[in-house]
């Protein structure tokens, strides 16, 4: 007799129900009941699109002649090197290399650095798709803690205690999504020592770096030195263009490791060459007026980010956390009920939809996230609504 076995592997075998959360949204939406969503971050969809002129610089006739380069077309590349010259850090194109996205850009990482059974350590709380992220490539995830204070930072000592032998790279958000937090000067420091000292790589998604609440961003490790260093980023946020699919990956590090990894990631990139052509084309012309879609979205994200702190202030039952950059709010409200019962409590009695801390890995809660992006209206509305239901109901 034939023993029958599964088609599928054990990696994709996800727990697929829809939460609580999803039903009680898709049943508002079909009853047309209007619901103010502050979780929406697409900028495509906040009225943040890039002007209809940016689709012409995709009408280049070098966009219909096909080059294959592992690295990306070297005019891409040297693009994204002005990009970090607008920084203060001079790039050489042969670190670069272009992806789909910064999704694939880690996978590519993932699968350079990690067989089956290593670690790969990321911070909590943080983006939630890195769980599918590592699961996908066969990495192991290790989580250290960020911790809050006044502000948010790294747990050193939490870090320390999720290193093992067989820990290959850490991964750092910065600015983290959704603390918002950056890395520090002290973190960076400390980092590069135990990465230097261990033999483990440093992998930095710096996709909201160019967003900072305050007046200037925190420490990069675009360029770093002293440890194996990839340092991603993406057209996604850095010009609000998901749609158009393109990223990079910046190899940095001590030499003989660096171009080890450029003669490794070569092979990975050149197997799925994924990058289109009148995407890379376009891009010189795109990266060239990056700050008419940036300018934008750094102005709406400020202004939600103040109107929020400034309509929090004194009011009881919410603590507006501390964030220096990127697209999101974390609100930490009073524990009158969790997580899960606000939302839906929100979202059923007062129409207004954010996100639990849990979809995030928060652990002091009870958290509510939402996005700085939403369009002025709606957040001055969604966040009244947020606000004072809250303080009405966490008591005097
Ligand atoms: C921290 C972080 N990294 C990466 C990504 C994904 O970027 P991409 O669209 O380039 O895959 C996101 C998307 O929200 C993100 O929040």
């Amino acid at each position: 007799m034939s023993r029958r076995t599964s088609p599928f592997s054990r990696r994709t075998d996800w727990p697929r129900q829809t939460n609580r959360i999803t039903c009680v949204h898709e049943e508002l939406k079909e009853q047309n009941i209007e619901i103010i969503d502050l979780t929406v971050s697409n900028p495509t969809r906040c009225g943040l699109a890039a002007p209809p002129e940016f689709l012409d610089a995709l009408r280049d006739p070098a966009g219909l002649e096909y080059t294959a380069d592992a690295h990306g077309l070297l005019c891409a590349r040297e693009a994204v090197a002005g990009l970090f010259a607008r920084r203060g850090l001079t790039v050489d194109p042969r670190d670069l290399f272009l992806t789909a996205s910064t999704s694939e850009a880690y996978g590519f990482v993932f699968r350079l650095l990690a067989d089956p059974g290593d670690t790969i350590l990321f911070p909590t709380p943080s983006y939630p798709l890195f769980h599918f992220l590592g699961e996908i490539n066969d990495v192991e995830l290790g989580f250290y803690p960020l911790t809050y204070r006044d502000g948010w930072r790294i747990d050193m000592e939490g870090l320390v205690e999720a290193l093992h032998p067989r820990v290959k790279a850490l991964v750092t958000v910065n600015p983290n999504n959704p603390t918002g937090s950056y890395l520090s000067e002290e973190e960076r420091r400390h980092l590069n020592k135990i990465a230097a000292e261990r033999g483990m790589a440093l992998i930095s998604d710096e996709v909201f770096y160019e967003f900072p609440l305050g007046d200037a961003p925190g420490a990069s490790l675009a360029g770093n030195a002293p440890a194996l260093t990839f340092t991603l980023g993406g057209l996604s946020k850095y010009l609000g263009l998901p749609q158009m699919k393109l990223a990079w990956i910046l190899v940095n590090g001590p030499e003989h490791l660096a171009a080890e990894a450029r003669q490794r990631l070569e092979i990975i990139a050149d197997t799925y060459l994924s990058v289109n052509t009148p995407v890379q084309c376009a891009l010189p012309a795109w990266l060239s007026q990056a700050d008419t879609v940036q300018a934008p979205i750094l102005r709406r994200v400020r202004n939600n980010w103040e109107h929020l702190n400034r309509e929090a202030a004194g009011l009881r039952g919410t603590q507006v956390l501390r964030a220096e950059g990127g697209w999101y709010a974390v609100l930490r409200v009073a524990p009158v009920r969790n997580e899960e019962e606000w939302v839906l409590k929100l979202l059923s009695k007062y129409h207004v939809f954010v996100h639990p801390g849990f979809f995030y890995d928060f652990e002091d809660g009870p958290c509510l996230v939402v996005s700085l992006l939403v369009p002025p209206d709606d957040f001055r509305e969604g966040i009244g609504r947020v606000l004072s239901r809250v303080e009405q109901q966490s008591g005097s």
